[in-house]
């Protein structure tokens, strides 16, 4: 400009005075448009401090609301003017508190000589991005993260062709399409910076990232779906600082060229799982990195590397994250003096060892992972001591020795500790109760076999808010709590007994109460639990609970997920209070004594999966609103007093996603409900992706199930994608059973027992092929056992007995292990299995070589068959998806992911009783 000014608030009132000048003498109407398209594109959005999550955004501000009609909009909050011509040419609303639908006919588009556009980490409603984007043809920065945006990402995004960084990452529902990436990165040139993390790219083949400009400077594509080899040739992009390829599906060895990147600060290829890393070429990317300051390879096969290979690594360093890495050997304790270290991320090499320096380690070092190796076999004496500077530390199932744990109150500054899964015995320690660990809000002691009662001093911890010690042998009384931080509480499988404390209800925050198997718990529930706003998962189940269940519990929580309070005492009604809008998945009431019907108003549970009644004195006729319920999954009615007809669907699809339908041991009388056959999409295919789980809340519930055969019992974890049971057994049910049955091909289990069916069995059960257990006993069954049955060769358990069977018993591979108690009460039928010889007609049917006499003879017998003692779930969180996008949604930082990811990759493997205990979150 060609002057100095004397001093800097001269200096600005000159520009302001120059911008006025422009701005009134050389386009006046142009500022005064652009105002207008402004205070319209402010009045299109709502203002909610909800749209823009602290965790993100460190000052959310609504910077719209300064936006004044009739002053100058190149002084607004967040817009920036060009000085000569007066356009508005930089809108930076990040974190502004924005919430609404981004409409295509935004007047936000009139805003032509936009450079730099920032909406990010507002809340957008899951509106697509307008291809109106493609006409801000001066844009150099745009950056729409975080913001809810959906769809795909339009074409006209790559006609931007200035810009320098483009940011769309954080948008769950957004998608990428190959064509519109290729134009993209063709067209983007002047590209340096690429954030597209999990936007889905599924069907982008990896080597087109090879078009992109060499001059990339950052490139973060985490949880892309990328699918495929990793991109050839990345040694192309000298200038490559940031790269993030993590929580894809890259597969094979991780290409030697990638020693090129040697300006590389950080690394993050985790979780691909089928990638692996030379030995030899590990040891060069380390000495050509030496830039490199943190370094992300969870679950990439390393078991070729020796971990020696790491005392490579540069003093810069300042994270490391190898968990799960297959690594073997002797870890070097080296690591521990990097002067950098800030974070080291070890777990889950089960035979790495080594020990740990007794001196000298780093002392900015404040996360440590080492769960689930053996680091600390061959511990230094007082080890905990040098760690003073740890924040979070996990060392679950670690072998470390309880003494050591005297010394935890010396860490001052820690906030989370897992001690997890180490087999501690005695009483918990004091130390962790130490005044000094004010700051602890993380405790995790669950899986061990700690005794006594829960020492007073963790309820007096004051900053704590998850607090987990299920699974030890703790008894005497729940305290009160002293804090009022809570947010999670699982005291599960121990021996507590007395009430549930009061103070408990003022923990405003709490988001799970689990106090599962705590067989003593006695007491009513009281209402005021409906004072907790942000419960997500209720699991009162298996104790002495009685009363009847708070009406609130229907509909004081849109959050509550999870309500489980099975196997109590409970008496009254079901609550006939379930609102619209409520987020109810999982309600699980079996196992009291509750009466009257089934409540209609359970049809406003609209994302019902599991719906379990069973064990309760329900008298009511079949429940045909439930029919509608669009996830419902598992219907258990069995053990009530139901009754009259069924008289079988009501709309074309009726429970079509059902996988376990019971309506045992109920008085159901009339036809066979057989018109279900024709609905039940979900036993027609075995189709797993059919059966999904709901990740729009951060506690998911992986439902599992408990069986008893016999008494023996069974749990299945994984049950979501495993097992598809019909039991209508002991009921009155009359008619034959029909062809049509053969359509539930995916049909693991069916028993129709004890009940009046006649007529023949037809041989189109021969196409449920899946079968595994078939119990059609005690009915008027009549005529030959079709001898397509042998085909089912999985089939481990049948019952025909009490039938008026006749002719010959199948032979063949499965019918052969089946022995006399399969068949018996039906005179006519003749075999080996028997012991009846076939005459005549009947051909003889000779027990092969290879019968094994003493076979599985004790599984069935009388009331044969699956009963569901009761439904459980493994909730934890969600780590299907990005980090990114969980921490998006539930304002947990990523450090935190990592660390309670430990907890739920390995299942609880102590678990004494069954119940849905939480600890199965990943499968
Ligand atoms: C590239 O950008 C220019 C203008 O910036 C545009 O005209 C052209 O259509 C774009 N090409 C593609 C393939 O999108
Ligand atoms: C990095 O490694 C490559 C290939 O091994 C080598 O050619 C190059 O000289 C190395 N660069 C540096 C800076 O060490
Ligand atoms: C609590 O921490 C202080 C300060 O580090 C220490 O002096 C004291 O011995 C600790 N007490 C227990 C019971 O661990
Ligand atoms: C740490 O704890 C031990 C045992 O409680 C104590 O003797 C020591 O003074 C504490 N402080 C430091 C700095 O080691
Ligand atoms: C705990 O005890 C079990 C059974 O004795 C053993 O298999 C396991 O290795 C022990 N775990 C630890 C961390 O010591
Ligand atoms: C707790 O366990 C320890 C060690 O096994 C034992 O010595 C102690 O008696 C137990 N205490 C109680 C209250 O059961
Ligand atoms: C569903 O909920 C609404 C209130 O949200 C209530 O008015 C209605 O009665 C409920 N439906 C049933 C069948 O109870």
């Amino acid at each position: 400009m060609g002057f100095s000014p004397p001093c800097l608030s001269q200096s600005l009132s000159f520009i302001l005075f120059l911008f006025h000048f422009h701005s009134t003498i050389s386009s006046p109407l142009s500022s005064n448009y652009q105002s207008l398209s402004l205070l319209q594109f402010k009045q299109s959005f709502a203002i909610n401090s909800s749209a823009s999550l602290e965790y993100y955004c460190q000052y959310p501000f609504p910077k719209t609301e300064s936006w004044k009609e009739g002053t100058d909009c190149c002084l607004w909050d967040g817009v920036t003017c060009d000085l000569k011509t007066g356009h508005v040419t930089g809108l930076d609303l990040s974190c502004s508190m924005l919430y609404g639908t981004l409409h295509p006919n935004n007047s936000l588009f009139s805003l032509h000589h936009l450079q730099l556009l920032d909406l990010s980490f507002n809340y957008f409603n899951f509106s697509h991005i307008s291809s109106r984007f493609g006409q801000f043809s001066s844009l150099t920065h745009l950056n729409l993260s975080g913001s809810h945006l959906a769809g795909q990402v339009p074409l006209e995004v790559s006609h931007l062709s200035k810009l320098v960084s483009l940011d769309l990452s954080s948008n769950y529902g957004l998608s990428l399409e190959p064509i519109c990436f290729d134009k993209l990165v063709r067209n983007l040139t002047k590209l340096r910076e690429l954030y597209l993390s999990s936007v889905n790219m599924s069907l982008v083949v990896p080597d087109s990232l090879m078009n992109l400009s060499s001059s990339l400077s950052s490139l973060k594509l985490k949880y892309c779906r990328l699918q495929g080899k990793f991109p050839s040739s990345m040694g192309r992009f000298k200038q490559l600082r940031y790269l993030d390829l993590g929580w894809n599906g890259l597969a094979g060895t991780i290409p030697y060229d990638f020693d090129q990147l040697t300006e590389l600060v950080s690394l993050d290829l985790s979780r691909n799982y089928d990638a692996s890393l030379q030995p030899f070429f590990f040891d060069k990317l380390l000495q050509n990195l030496t830039k490199l300051r943190d370094l992300a390879l969870d679950f990439v096969d390393m078991s070729l590397v020796a971990p020696n290979s790491l005392t490579n690594l540069s003093s810069s360093l300042s994270s490391l994250s190898l968990a799960n890495c297959g690594l073997q050997g002797k870890f070097p304790g080296k690591i521990f003096l990097l002067p950098n270290l800030k974070s080291l991320y070890l777990s889950s090499n089960k035979d790495l060892a080594g020990s740990f320096p007794s001196s000298n380690l780093s002392n900015v070092l404040s996360l440590l992972s080492l769960s689930d190796t053996k680091i600390l076999v061959y511990l230094e004496n007082n080890f905990i001591n040098n760690l003073k500077s740890l924040k979070y530390i996990s060392l679950r199932n670690c072998n470390i020795r309880i003494s050591d744990l005297a010394l935890l109150g010396n860490l001052t500054q820690l906030i989370y500790l897992d001690l997890s899964n180490n087999n501690f015995t005695g009483e918990i320690p004091s130390s962790i109760g130490n005044k000094t660990l004010s700051n602890l809000q993380y405790l995790y002691l669950f899986d061990n076999l700690f005794n006594g009662t829960i020492p007073s001093f963790l309820f007096a911890l004051p900053s704590l808010q998850y607090l987990d010690l299920h699974n030890n042998n703790l008894i005497g009384n729940i305290s009160e709590f002293q804090q009022d931080s809570l947010v999670y509480i699982d005291l599960s499988n121990n021996d507590l007994h007395g009430t549930i404390p009061s103070s408990i209800f003022k923990q405003e925050n709490l988001e799970a109460l689990i106090l599962v198997s705590n067989s003593k718990l006695t007491g009513e529930i009281s209402s005021s639990i409906c004072k907790l706003r942000f419960l997500e998962v209720l699991d009162l189940s298996d104790n002495s609970l009685n009363g009847s269940v708070p009406l609130c519990l229907g509909n004081f929580s849109s959050k509550l997920s999870v309500l489980h309070l099975g196997m109590n005492n409970l008496q009254g009604t079901i609550p006939s209070t379930f609102s619209k809008g409520n987020s109810l998945e999982y309600l699980d009431l079996n196992g009291n004594e509750l009466e009257g019907e089934i409540s209609p108003s359970i049809i406003n549970c609209t994302m019902l999966k599991v719906l379990d009644l069973g064990n309760n004195k329900i008298e009511d006729t079949f429940p045909y609103f439930l029919e509608t319920l669009p996830e419902l999954q598992i219907l258990i009615l069995k053990s009530n007093k139901l009754q009259g007809f069924v008289k079988g669907p009501t709309a074309y699809n009726s429970f079509f996603k059902l996988w376990i339908f019971d309506i045992s041991d109920n008085n159901f009388s009339g036809p066979l409900p057989t018109g279900y056959f024709n609905t039940l999409e979900a036993m027609m295919t075995s189709d797993q992706s059919m059966i999904y789980l709901n990740t729009t809340n951060h506690i998911v519930c992986v439902h599992s199930i408990e069986m008893t055969w016999k008494g023996v019992e069974i749990e299945f974890q994984k049950i979501q994608s495993t097992i598809r049971v019909l039991d209508w057994s002991n009921n009155s049910f009359t008619g034959r059973i029909p062809k049509v049955i053969g359509k539930l091909k995916a049909l693991q289990q069916l028993n129709l027992s004890h009940n009046f069916l006649t007529g023949h069995i037809q041989s189109s059960l021969g196409n449920l092929t899946n079968l595994e257990s078939l119990d059609l006993s005690s009915n008027l069954l009549t005529g030959r056992i079709p001898m397509q049955m042998a085909h089912l060769t999985f089939l481990a358990i049948l019952n025909l007995s009490h039938n008026q069977l006749e002719g010959p018993i199948p032979s063949g591979e499965q019918f052969n292990t089946f022995n006399a108690s399969s068949f018996e009460g039906n005179l006519g039928l003749c075999g080996f299995q028997v012991l009846k010889e076939c005459y005549g007609d009947e051909a003889p049917s000779l027990p092969p070589s290879s019968f094994d006499e003493g076979d599985d003879s004790t599984l069935f017998g009388d009331g044969f068959g699956w009963k569901a003692v009761t439904m459980g779930y493994g909730c934890g969180f969600v780590f299907g998806v990005a980090t990114g996008y969980i921490v998006f949604r539930t304002k947990k930082p990523s450090w935190f992911f990592r660390m309670v990811e430990d907890i739920w990759n390995l299942k609880s493997k102590k678990t004494k009783k069954h119940v849905g205990r939480c600890g199965a979150g990943r499968n």
